[in-house]
């Protein structure tokens, strides 16, 4: 079945995106996110671990909606799809990723840093875009430079967002949800502690939207 991206991304205000390094702490990791109220994981595609923890996390916690991040090409997007992904978000585009990507019919959210490539990708027929590294990129002004020209388009900052900063980027009209590491710190993941983790994602589920 597939979902709009957009009514993944209402699902939750915080996306947590996870970078494993072992396989064995994704499924207790993704229950403590769910459990805390954060449904909507994202595990990147940068460990040797990724594709076996995002396939014990499809097969083993059917309420958490998982996705594949740091999706470079259409090869990734295919063995995320094929390892359970039920959507795929990539840090950047290519024509070719965005092609495959549509014909895959797998939920997708592109990366943009530039009005250029949020037009590029509105014109394909994309309006929700991952904006990233947001904070590197401009931040929350350039998301509010931009809410006026690319008035048909809402965005998923992620990079370098805190929960300090998390709210105020919820508050934007043109933002539907955000994404972030802090929900999963390192320290815990090794160290099994999920109870900070749910603790965590807790208390980043009531962040409020516009
Ligand atoms: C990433 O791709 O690493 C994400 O943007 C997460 O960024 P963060 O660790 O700054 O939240």
């Amino acid at each position: 079945m597939t979902v709009d991206i957009a009514a993944i991304a209402a699902l939750a205000p915080v996306i947590p995106v996870l970078t494993l390094e072992n396989r064995d702490s994704a499924v207790p990791l993704a229950r403590a996110l769910v459990r805390g109220g954060l449904p909507v994981l994202e595990v990147t595609l940068r460990t040797e671990a990724a594709l076996d923890a995002l396939r014990a996390i499809a097969r083993e916690v059917p309420e958490a909606i998982v996705g594949a991040g740091t999706v470079l090409n259409p090869e990734q997007l295919e063995r995320a799809q094929r390892a359970g992904a039920r959507f795929a978000v990539s840090p950047g585009c290519t024509c070719e990723l965005a092609r495959a990507a549509r014909a895959s019919g797998l939920p997708f959210l592109p990366g943009v840093q530039t009005v250029s490539e949020a037009m590029t990708l509105a014109e394909q027929g994309f309006g929700l875009l991952k904006f990233f590294p947001a904070d590197a990129a401009g931040g929350l002004t350039w998301l509010k430079a931009v809410g006026a020209p690319l008035a048909d388009l809402r965005f998923c900052p992620t990079g370098g967002i805190t929960p300090e900063t998390a709210p105020a980027y919820l508050a934007l009209a043109n933002v539907a949800c955000v994404g972030g590491s802090w929900v999963a710190p390192r320290g815990a993941v090794a160290t099994g502690d999920w109870q900070s983790v749910e603790r965590l994602a807790a208390t980043a589920s009531t962040l409020k939207r516009r």
